[in-house]
């Protein structure tokens, strides 16, 4: 039974981490859980707070994609964060978000989840959460983090577009029963607490060491577009920025920042 209710002062007393989530901001409705969470960094909000919706009309996803968000059917929730330092590894908090969620699912319902560089997590090699860090500088310092968890739940094949099919799935689907959006909830947040904790004292190589315990990628071949340009080669490494190391087909290494993978 999915026993998730949209009411701030409900999700309040039933939020498993008090000392992550000092606040709750919980919308049948809302645009998008990340530009609200932003919206309120902007007004100076404190670190710790969880906003979640039913439905997102404007859900984002990396890349100026759309985020589909269905009512009733997923876990579409942002975090607004104050880290107060270690912000050039920003990258590996967002690779750790990821890796909570793939923990939170194997803990509650034994299912093998990996993790795929950026910032999607799998279930048997299809996407049913995608991470979207959002952050923003000025000159001295971070003005704010927000990390946006979009978490297929309980969507049913054909809730998901004819486009997706192949490559998208939902817990649901996996785990073949109707997901409890609540424990879920307070798993993902309960694993990304510990995730956070080891990000503040500097524990990369844990994070980096568990990320790639569960990663996708194999020893074949990944391909991965970038900027116009597709580069073949072989996972090499996770570096300490969070960011992907190929062996190009030529035998160098190149690292990268962003792109996206088309083949692995
Ligand atoms: C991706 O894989 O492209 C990232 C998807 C992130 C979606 C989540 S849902 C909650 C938060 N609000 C948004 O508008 N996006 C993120």
């Amino acid at each position: 039974m999915d026993q998730l209710v949209f009411d701030s002062l409900f999700l309040a007393e039933k939020i498993a981490t008090p000392d992550l989530v000092r606040d709750v901001f919980a919308f049948r409705s809302i645009d998008s859980t990340n530009n609200f969470a932003k919206s309120l960094a902007r007004k100076r909000a404190a670190q710790g707070v969880l906003v979640l919706a039913d439905e997102q009309t404007h859900g984002r996803g990396r890349a100026g994609k759309a985020w589909r968000s269905p009512a009733g059917k997923g876990l579409w929730f942002s975090l607004l964060l104050h880290p107060r330092t270690h912000f050039e590894k920003l990258g590996l908090l967002s690779l750790g978000a990821g890796l909570a969620v793939a923990q939170a699912v194997e803990q509650l319902y034994h299912l093998q989840a990996s993790v795929k560089w950026p910032n999607d997590v799998l279930l048997h090699k299809k996407k049913f959460c995608g991470i979207l860090l959002e952050s923003e500088f000025s000159p001295q310092r971070l003005s704010y983090l927000v990390i946006g968890f979009g978490v297929n739940v309980n969507q049913d094949q054909i809730d998901l577009p004819p486009e997706l099919a192949q490559n998208a799935t939902s817990i649901k689907l996996q785990a073949g029963r109707v997901v409890d959006r609540l424990a879920l909830l307070n798993a993902i947040l309960r694993a990304f607490e510990t995730v956070y904790g080891q990000f503040v004292r500097g524990a990369f190589d844990a994070i980096r060491r568990q990320w790639k315990n569960r990663s996708c990628f194999s020893a074949g071949k990944i391909s991965i577009a970038v900027h116009g340009r597709t580069f073949t080669g072989t996972f090499s490494d996770i570096d300490e920025y969070g960011r992907l190391v190929l062996r190009l087909e030529d035998g160098t290494l190149r690292v990268f920042d962003s792109g996206t993978i088309l083949a692995f």
